[in-house]
């Protein structure tokens, strides 16, 4: 019988910790591997260091049956292992750019410690030509090391990132050898084998059974949905896929102004448009816009790539432009309204950059609450999850309440600024007599327009 390769997994993130969880549940032996020993201690207790539905009974799991080994020892783990996920972080470099320190140095912790034979598996997103880049530094740094890279770029979506790694619409995987390939693929028909006995109802966790509901399962087979292409190829899939899922958004968007102005309703025109089987019906959402750890990283990664190249992109520069004009689309909806914005007391209902999660990075919601405060508004905040994370964020003067209604509570305005459902579920008729003001402003198109003016509101969702 064939052993199953000893994996390790580089960087306890989203993408990191959630394929260490599953790769662990569904029996390798995984080594997950963090230079932050906080990250790594609450590993080690049998949860995740974040939030995200559905994770944390995988985690205890994995911990329990011992195949998941939390250690921040490179020298423990990577000798051990036959493959090896670079999942380490990239923040932004002041220019747009990504900032790729982080990936390097993983590469030469790996290179230093790794025996002959390993496959370096990159999931970090990368510009195109990095792995190339890559590969070159490991044979710099331990010259004699017989290794192989592979390109295997992340599909998974934060808020459904446990449903997503054990139902893969499709594996992306880019290398010069073809062996290596052959392995990685093998890795993952093993978690799509696995997650058919999966019973999502199981969960505890509502999030993660709902995005079950919601999200189809795919019905091609598994081995056509494995793309096995050249290095730089996979690499591009990536980025490109993100900044077509941005371009879809901001398309919607821009139509959305058009429409609000034609006395169109965006909704039911995108319900028209996304009915085309070529165009499909997701990422046509008009709203405030996209934000996250992943959207404006990679798209402005790829106009500065594209640029090294000597290619220009436009497209992309207008998709970021567009996206950046929809924060004071918001606000002047409601300066309008109210005839002025100073003093105005406004609840911004949401923060995380969309539900399902704590994360905060380059959220439009956090934005929209520092704008609406920079202009004289007296700002009150709430989201269900992203309260601490927030913080750092936001400016000091955005107060931070403890619940929906404390946070509209004696508001001129509410504002709907991540489609949380616990916004949609909120009864906000009986909440009326508690807010001063009559507007709201739904700027995630979440909330049923009849609904917020039987409860007595002004509704103005985008685009509509
Ligand atoms: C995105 C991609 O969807 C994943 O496939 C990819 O793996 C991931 O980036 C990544 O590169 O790691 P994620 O950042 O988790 O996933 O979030 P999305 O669900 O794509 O949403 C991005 C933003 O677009 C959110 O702010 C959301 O509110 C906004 N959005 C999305 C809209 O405004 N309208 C839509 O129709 C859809």
């Amino acid at each position: 019988m064939e052993t199953k390769p000893i994996i390790s997994i580089v960087g306890t993130g989203y993408v990191g910790l959630t394929s260490a969880a599953v790769l662990a549940n569904a029996g390798f032996k995984v080594f997950a591997v963090d230079i932050d020993p906080k990250k790594i201690d609450i590993i080690k207790s049998g949860k995740s260091h974040f939030f995200e539905g559905g994770l944390d009974e995988f985690v205890s799991k994995a911990v329990e049956t011992g195949n998941l080994l939390p250690t921040i020892s490179f020298k423990e783990s990577i000798p051990e292992s036959n493959i090896v996920f670079s999942c380490v972080g990239t923040p932004d470099n002041p220019d747009g750019s990504p900032n790729l320190e982080y990936i390097y140095s993983a590469a030469e912790s790996i290179a230093k410690n790794a025996k002959d034979g390993i496959v370096v598996v990159q999931k970090s997103t990368v510009p195109v030509g990095t792995g190339r880049k890559l590969m070159a530094h490991i044979a710099k740094v331990s010259p004699d090391l017989k290794f192989s890279y592979v390109s295997n770029p992340e599909f998974l979506r934060e808020g459904s990132a446990l449903f997503d790694t054990l139902n893969m619409d499709r594996v992306v995987v880019g290398s010069d050898d073809k062996e290596a390939l052959e392995k990685v693929v093998s890795v993952f028909t093993a978690v799509n084998d696995f997650a058919q006995d999966i019973d999502y109802s199981e969960f505890s966790d509502y999030r993660l059974n709902n995005v079950s509901k919601i999200t189809p399962f795919s019905k091609t087979p598994f081995s056509e949905r494995v793309f096995k292409m050249g290095l730089e190829s996979a690499e591009l899939v990536k980025v490109s896929a993100n900044a077509f899922l941005a371009l879809k958004i901001s398309f919607a968007n821009s139509i959305a102004k058009l429409a609000e102005k034609a006395d169109a309703d965006i909704v039911e025109v995108m319900n028209g448009v996304g009915s085309d089987f070529r165009i499909g019906r997701a990422f046509l959402y008009a709203g405030l816009g996209w934000g996250g750890g992943c959207f404006p990283k990679d798209v402005s990664g790829l106009i500065s790539v594209a640029e090294e190249y000597g290619v220009p992109l436009p497209i992309m520069d207008a998709a970021v432009e567009e996206n950046q004009s929809m924060v004071d689309h918001v606000v002047e909806k409601i300066r309008k309204s109210n005839g002025g914005i100073s003093k105005m007391k406004v609840a911004v209902l949401g923060l995380s950059f969309k539900p399902g999660t704590s994360d905060v990075r380059k959220s439009q919601a956090i934005k929209l609450a520092n704008k609406l405060h920079e202009k004289g508004a007296i700002v009150k905040a709430f989201d269900p999850q992203a309260m601490e994370e927030a913080k750092e964020d936001l400016n000091r003067n955005v107060e931070l309440s403890g619940s929906i209604s404390e946070c509209v509570n004696c508001s001129d305005a509410i504002v709907v600024a991540t489609d949380w459902n616990e916004f949609k579920e909120h009864n906000w008729k009986s909440e009326k007599k508690n807010v001063n003001g009559n507007i709201f402003v739904d700027a995630r198109n979440c909330l049923k327009a009849s609904e917020i003016q039987d409860a007595g509101f002004e509704y103005m969702g985008i685009g509509r």
